[in-house]
């Protein structure tokens, strides 16, 4: 493959939030996921799980779920101002990503122990130099960035066979009751749920220039 190749795949996927009513192939699903499992991961302990739901009942099951907890959410006068803007008295109505997408892939990590991170945790109350460490470590969080390297290959993946995703967090402050209707097994989080299905729409987006982004230092 030319680099300009690669580079025109990257630059021309864009996040999809409205779906044609056409099923996608699980084999091109399964395809997706095996390839975007040679993602790096830390210590190649490939702690990630896919779900794949074909199955419209359940995907509306999940996007029920998001929105029940998101009026609950946004009834608390704190979040008046707080919440996300689409969420906001007065603002335009939305159509849910999930509403019309004909699968969804839930990313879940296994939480694993970190002996280090836990003993550097009891050092850090007392040791100042112990605490610095401590909050390095705190934002390196391998678990969440192994998957966000498997959702991205993947994302990749299937724009390349011509299919839309979309990376969506938004909806996890309703994680216990997904997982419980998922029934995800105990030690996983969901942390990123990505609809899939042939786009309905061309959005249009632009980036920083690079030099805004990216310093060289010397
Ligand atoms: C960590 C992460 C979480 C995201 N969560 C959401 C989300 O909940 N809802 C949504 O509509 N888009 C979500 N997005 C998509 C971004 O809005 C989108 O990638 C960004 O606007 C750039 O647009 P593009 O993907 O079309 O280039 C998320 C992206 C990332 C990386």
């Amino acid at each position: 493959m030319e680099t300009a190749e690669l580079a025109t795949l990257i630059k021309t996927r864009r996040s999809i939030r409205l779906f044609q009513d056409k099923p996608v192939p699980e084999a091109i699903l399964l395809e997706a996921v095996e390839t975007a499992i040679w993602a790096p991961n830390g210590g190649n302990a490939q702690n990630w799980r896919f779900f794949i739901i074909r199955d419209k009942k359940i995907i509306k099951n999940v996007a029920d779920a998001i929105q029940a907890d998101m009026k609950t959410m946004m009834s608390w006068p704190e979040m008046a101002n707080a919440g996300p803007p689409a969420s906001r008295p007065g603002s335009p109505p939305r159509v849910d990503p999930l509403s019309t997408a004909p699968a969804l892939i839930v990313v879940a990590a296994i939480r694993s122990p970190n002996p280090m991170v836990d003993a550097m945790a009891k050092r850090a109350k007392t040791d100042p130099k112990a605490r610095q460490m401590f909050e390095g470590l705190q934002v390196v969080a391998g678990w969440a960035q192994s998957t966000s390297a498997a959702v991205a290959t993947l994302m990749l993946v299937l724009h390349q066979k011509g299919l839309g995703t979309l990376w969506m967090t938004g909806g996890l402050h309703a994680k216990a009751d997904i997982e419980k209707l998922l029934k995800i097994p105990v030690g996983m989080d969901v942390v990123t749920l990505v609809p899939v299905g042939y786009p309905a729409e061309s959005p249009i987006k632009d980036r920083k220039p690079v030099s805004e982004v990216c310093q060289i230092i010397k």
